[in-house]
């Protein structure tokens, strides 16, 4: 079997990137571990940047997330007692952000994935990666008991954090940067009310706490708790007390608590790999960097680099421009490393660090206050958290 681009990973990205290459006429062939019933079962975040909706519109996968999505032109930070509005678009010249699930967002391009005829395997436990370092880099994998040899130009890593891709580069071509976080986040969502109609994230002396919605009936909340913790020690009573004693005394008091659909912990991390690339193989986003989520950025990351990848070989199969294909990973590190600081300064700021002592507490603080005390520090959160602008290829 043959294909122009093997896509390795059915998440946002690889969906993306397939629909992007398929709109530029470049076949494409889809390789997925799980299921699709798996990967719609995931909850991930569910704030979209501009240059993300824009690309899900260049693809016409735009129908429902116009209809149901939620324009949000700014987000609350809470902190010492007090409630600070980031005005996101007044800040930035009227930007703003799209509240819709990464869920939503996968499915709609499952769908239209279906929809294009383009190929996508599901199921598939081995897919290997062979001679990446030739210019015909090929991929076998065993499908429904069958071994398929799939020959292709190029193979894009959009198989995430725990994927093969990155793992078929030899140790001493990358470079990977690390800092785990001491704590993680419990999630739960559901099926009540949003508290208040804009995000909240809030900062307190127990830890940090996030009020997100994924609809005007569903919504999304966070607390920050120790890595030792265990979900199954987390009722849905502990958690919304919890959550409650964490907020703003108004906004707790109209708390609108149910039955959880979902709840999860998951670990905070900020990762990157340099280069991005080795040979024809191009890993692409959770493959190649991981944000913390405080900030909204590990999807919309993902659609940057995305962008990057079509738009360069979009030019090499239309205009013969392969010198491209070098520039892909210091391209997308500009833009990554941005939202990687970002992340890691939104994470630093709103957490409760367990080896923190009594001045960094104040500094954390006073850190709040000034950047929100000044108009130039509530811009610079504001153009960060609705999105740094796409990086050129040329
Ligand atoms: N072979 C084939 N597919 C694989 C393999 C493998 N060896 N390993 C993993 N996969 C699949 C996973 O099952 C998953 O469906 O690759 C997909 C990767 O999807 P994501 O982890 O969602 O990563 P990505 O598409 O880059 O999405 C960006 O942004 O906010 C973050 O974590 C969030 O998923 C989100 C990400
Ligand atoms: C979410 O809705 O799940 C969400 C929103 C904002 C974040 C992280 C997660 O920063």
């Amino acid at each position: 079997m043959k294909t122009k681009v093997a896509i390795i990973g059915a998440g946002p990205s690889g969906l993306l990137l397939g629909q992007l290459l398929h709109k530029a006429g470049i076949d494409n062939v889809i390789i997925e571990r799980q299921s699709p019933d798996y990967i719609l079962s995931r909850i991930r975040a569910g704030v979209l940047e501009q240059g993300m909706v824009d690309l899900l519109r260049e693809v016409g996968v735009n129908e429902r997330m116009d209809r149901e999505g939620i324009v949000h032109g700014g987000f609350e930070l809470a902190f010492s007692g007090r409630r600070e509005r980031v005005d996101l678009e007044e800040l930035t010249g009227g930007k703003s952000v799209m509240i819709y699930g990464q869920t939503e967002v996968t499915k709609d391009l499952m769908d239209a994935r279906q929809d294009s005829g383009q190929l996508s395997f599901y199921g598939v436990p081995d897919a290997t990666l062979h001679d990446l370092k030739s210019d015909k880099p090929t991929v076998t994998f065993t499908h429904n008991g069958e071994q398929v040899l799939l020959e292709c130009d190029y193979i894009a890593g959009c198989d995430g954090y725990h994927g093969v891709t990155r793992k078929s580069i030899p140790d001493d071509a990358i470079k990977s940067f690390e800092r785990v976080y001491p704590f993680g986040w419990l999630g739960v969502l559901a099926d009540t009310p949003p508290v208040s109609e804009e995000l909240i994230y809030a900062k307190h002396e127990r830890g940090f706490a996030l009020c997100s919605m994924r609809s005007p009936t569903r919504t999304r909340y966070y607390v920050q708790v120790s890595l030792d913790e265990k979900v199954e020690d987390w009722s849905d009573e502990r958690f919304w007390e919890e959550l409650k004693y964490r907020l703003p005394v108004d906004t707790a008091n109209k708390l609108v608590t149910g039955p959880s659909i979902e709840k999860s912990i998951a670990p905070l991390r900020s990762f990157v790999v340099e280069p991005m690339q080795y040979g024809r193989l191009f890993l692409v986003g959770d493959a190649a960097h991981i944000v913390p989520p405080t900030g909204a950025k590990g999807l919309n990351l993902a659609a940057s680099d995305v962008s990057t990848l079509s738009r360069i070989l979009d030019k090499v199969y239309h205009e013969g421009r392969t010198d491209l294909l070098a520039r892909y990973s210091e391209v997308c590190l500009r833009r990554i490393w941005k939202a990687e600081r970002f992340s890691w300064w939104m994470t630093s700021v709103l957490h409760r660090f367990p080896e923190s002592d009594e001045f960094s507490q104040r500094i954390q603080d006073t850190e709040l206050d000034y950047f929100v005390g000044s108009r130039a520090g509530r811009t610079t959160i504001a153009e960060n958290y609705v999105g740094l602008p796409y990086e050129s290829i040329e």
